[in-house]
């Protein structure tokens, strides 16, 4: 095969992207790489997914046409890819994939049409028109079955859906239907023949007995009254598409299928078929429906579709903007390098199975696998050879007659012990990056490198330095970590490219490590005589606690929105990327424009209308068949506590608020929610698309009652 392409999902353009996202695209990357230095023309998409009713809601939130909604998003998409050199500058991606571009409407009609026609295995039409009815979650764009929704808790509410934990939209319509209960045989036959299609093998254990279990039809189009913002049904322009069903065949209209001037520009006949990464979320959509819809169109199949866990947080909860405990891009870029960040990605999650990220656990494992590890192996070879060997490549070579000098210091003087550990390593490195085993992989690497740190603490160079006839002892030991670390560089370029090019050239070497096939390598190809560049640190320390300071800091929530005003310049108004004036005093409040922005002013009497005062949570619980609200009991200095009912029961572990420290708005009106009286208001933030709430509180200590003015 010499040519070989790779595809990461397509993104739902309603929300800025996290971790879960970028981790997909870090993958692709990676494999993209590692092939590319094989000499293999490679390709890489990724892109976003810009139809349906969850972009088109998102969009009204925001009060954006779905169109500039897109085009808000992609434009983050870009400067985060570019961040962290992943965009085709970087030597990353090849295409960057718009579902609203004009080539991918052709191409999904046609597709579209060659389906139509198409009968299923079983002689039917593999594409009829019905009704449905069913409950359809917007943020998944697909309809939900009695065991993938939480029943609703109250008579008349919606049931929930169970990844989103949001209330279901009753669909009940005409609808064009694709018959994928026709393709249970075929596909049962695809995984038996080819069980490395859908990896790893757990996954396509799940994915074999959901088909078993039996497949239902498929609405694949919702009215153009109900869903507007979609490719629309050839032939039938009431009908818009399923979203999924155009945002699949994007793989295919990326490179130029129904598209002469794109097959011409990229090729759908050079590099279909591709390798499809996905988070085991999607699974099923990558591993029946798109075989399913392929078989119908007469297209030749994905080669593999890999699976990946998702990372979670520290506690193990999964990401998710509702909880509010995603890892935001710009964050994770003002603080880490791209290559920490790419290494810990690959080094901490077990490729398919889930995984946890803190910002700890990142700093833990850049300083101790990279700046004490491979930086310092890098640093102390480079240092020691500018120092005892004028700056150029030593002699590997020990002359027989100072063997038995140099066994007498414990040096090995037989070189194939250490090739063969080496050459060994690099192939148990190889196999695991095939098996996507990357965890493996690196581990693998990092045995190289304390297996060099060892021989060089155990040699002892600053001692042979000392020592005229071991000159060629001490030239042998640094020859063979400085031909370690060539090897290190070409192996870990597809994880850590911009570290394996700096150490690259730290070695005196020219040629770029992302044109060497790591299979090619031979021992001795550093050569003796030549000169070392210029040493320089490449993961410095990072200063753990400072550090954690400064996210803590940088992840406060804020009124206004900056890291998503300058995505787009002119996307946000005046007033929104205009910052508040300064602050004379905290407390003078008439001084202050508000936290969005707003000029409008009031008076100081105004304001003191309001009592605000401090208080302690006394006890708090859950409000029964009310998702949101929590009871409290708050001691504001009176003489009994206050019964407070606040709406942050979905943010807000009801035992994790006793004793903590709020501020009460005290005269207002007593109201009864739920048959409880709430007299007063907890102040909180609330902020992001769902209003996440954060409580005010007190970084000093107050006595319960105290005035806020
Ligand atoms: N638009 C669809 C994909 C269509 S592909 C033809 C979609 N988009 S998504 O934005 O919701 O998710 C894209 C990818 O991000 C999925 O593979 C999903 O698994 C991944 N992740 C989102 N959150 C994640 C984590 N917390 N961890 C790891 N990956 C996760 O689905």
């Amino acid at each position: 095969m010499t040519t070989f392409y790779v595809t990461t999902p397509i993104y739902y353009a309603n929300s800025l992207p996290h971790l879960g996202h970028l981790y997909t695209m870090i993958v692709a990357d990676t494999i993209a790489r590692a092939k590319r230095q094989r000499g293999i023309e490679t390709l890489f998409l990724t892109g976003t997914d810009e139809h349906g009713i969850n972009i088109e809601r998102a969009a009204q939130k925001a009060g954006r046409t779905p169109q500039e909604q897109a085009d808000y998003v992609v434009s983050y998409y870009k400067k985060m890819t570019a961040a962290f050199g992943l965009d085709g500058e970087h030597g990353g991606y090849d295409i960057f994939m718009r579902t609203t571009e004009p080539f991918h409407y052709q191409g999904v009609s046609e597709f579209w049409r060659r389906v139509a026609k198409a009968k299923t295995p079983k002689g039917n039409d593999a594409i009829y028109k019905g009704h449905y009815e069913g409950w359809f979650c917007a943020a998944c764009a697909a309809y939900k079955t009695e065991d993938e929704y939480q029943k609703p808790k109250s008579e008349g509410a919606a049931p929930t859906c169970l990844i989103h934990d949001t209330a279901l939209d009753r669909v009940s319509e005409e609808s064009y239907f694709f018959r994928l209960s026709d393709y249970d045989d075929a596909l049962l036959s695809l995984y038996d023949g080819r069980p490395d299609f859908v990896r790893p093998e757990s996954r396509n254990n799940e994915v074999m007995s959901f088909v078993r279990g039996g497949l239902q039809d498929l609405s694949v189009s919702r009215l153009r009254t109900s869903v507007s913002w979609g490719v629309p049904v050839p032939d039938d322009p009431d009908h818009t598409m399923y979203v999924w069903f155009d945002a699949l065949i994007n793989y295919i209209t990326a490179i130029g299928f129904g598209n002469e001037e794109r097959e011409r520009t990229f090729g759908f006949e050079k590099y279909w078929p591709a390798l499809h990464l996905v988070g085991k979320d999607i699974l099923r959509f990558h591993a029946v429906y798109w075989p399913a819809f392929l078989m119908a169109a007469g297209v030749e199949l994905p080669s593999a579709i890999m699976a990946h866990g998702m990372w979670l947080d520290p506690t193990g909860r999964k990401m998710s903007k509702t909880i509010g405990n995603t890892v935001e891009l710009d964050v994770l870029n003002r603080h880490f390098s791209v290559d920490a960040i790419r290494y810990f990605c690959l080094r901490e999650m077990v490729f398919g199975q889930d995984g946890r990220f803190g910002y700890e656990a990142l700093i833990d494992r850049a300083n101790s696998d990279l700046a004490s590890g491979l930086g310092n192996l890098s640093s102390r070879t480079l240092t020691m050879i500018s120092r005892y060997c004028e700056g150029q490549v030593p002699s590997g070579h020990i002359p027989e007659e100072k063997l038995l000098l140099a066994k007498r210091t414990g040096v090995d003087t037989d070189e194939t012990t250490v090739v063969g550990f080496i050459e060994h390593a690099r192939d148990q490195f190889l196999q695991h990056f095939e098996n996507f085993a990357f965890s493996r992989a690196l581990e693998v690497a990092w045995s190289v490198v304390a297996r060099v740190d060892k021989m060089i603490s155990d040699a002892k160079p600053w001692d042979l330095a000392k020592d005229e006839n071991q000159k060629q002892t001490l030239g042998a030991v640094l020859y063979r970590a400085a031909e370690s670390l060539r090897w290190l560089c070409v192996l870990l370029y597809p994880v850590m490219p911009e570290a394996s090019r700096s150490i690259w050239s730290q070695l005196g070497l020219t040629q770029s490590p992302a044109s060497i096939d790591p299979g090619q390598l031979k021992w001795g190809d550093l050569v003796e005589g030549e000169s070392i560049g210029e040493v320089k640190p490449i993961f410095p320390r990072i200063d753990k606690a400072k550090t954690m300071a400064e996210i803590e800091n940088d992840s406060q929530p804020r009124g206004v929105h900056l890291t998503e005003a300058d995505a787009v310049p002119g996307a946000a108004t005046q007033a929104e990327l205009k910052p508040p004036p300064p602050m004379k005093h905290a407390t003078e409040a008439d001084a202050v424009a508000g936290a969005e922005g707003l000029t409008t002013f009031i008076e100081i009497g105004d304001f003191s209308k309001v009592d605000l005062r401090a208080g302690e949570v006394l006890s708090a619980e859950r409000v029964p068949k009310a998702d949101k609200l929590l009871l409290l009991k708050i001691d504001i200095g009176e003489e009994k506590p206050r019964q407070v009912l606040a709406g942050i029961a979905q943010y807000y572990e009801p035992e994790k608020l006793i004793g903590r420290k709020v501020v009460v708005v005290a005269n207002l009106k007593p109201r009864k929610l739920r048959g409880f009286e709430s007299q007063g208001m907890v102040v909180a933030a609330s902020f992001g698309e769902e209003g996440r709430p954060v409580i005010a509180t007190f970084t000093e200590d107050v006595p319960n009652g105290a005035r806020l003015k």
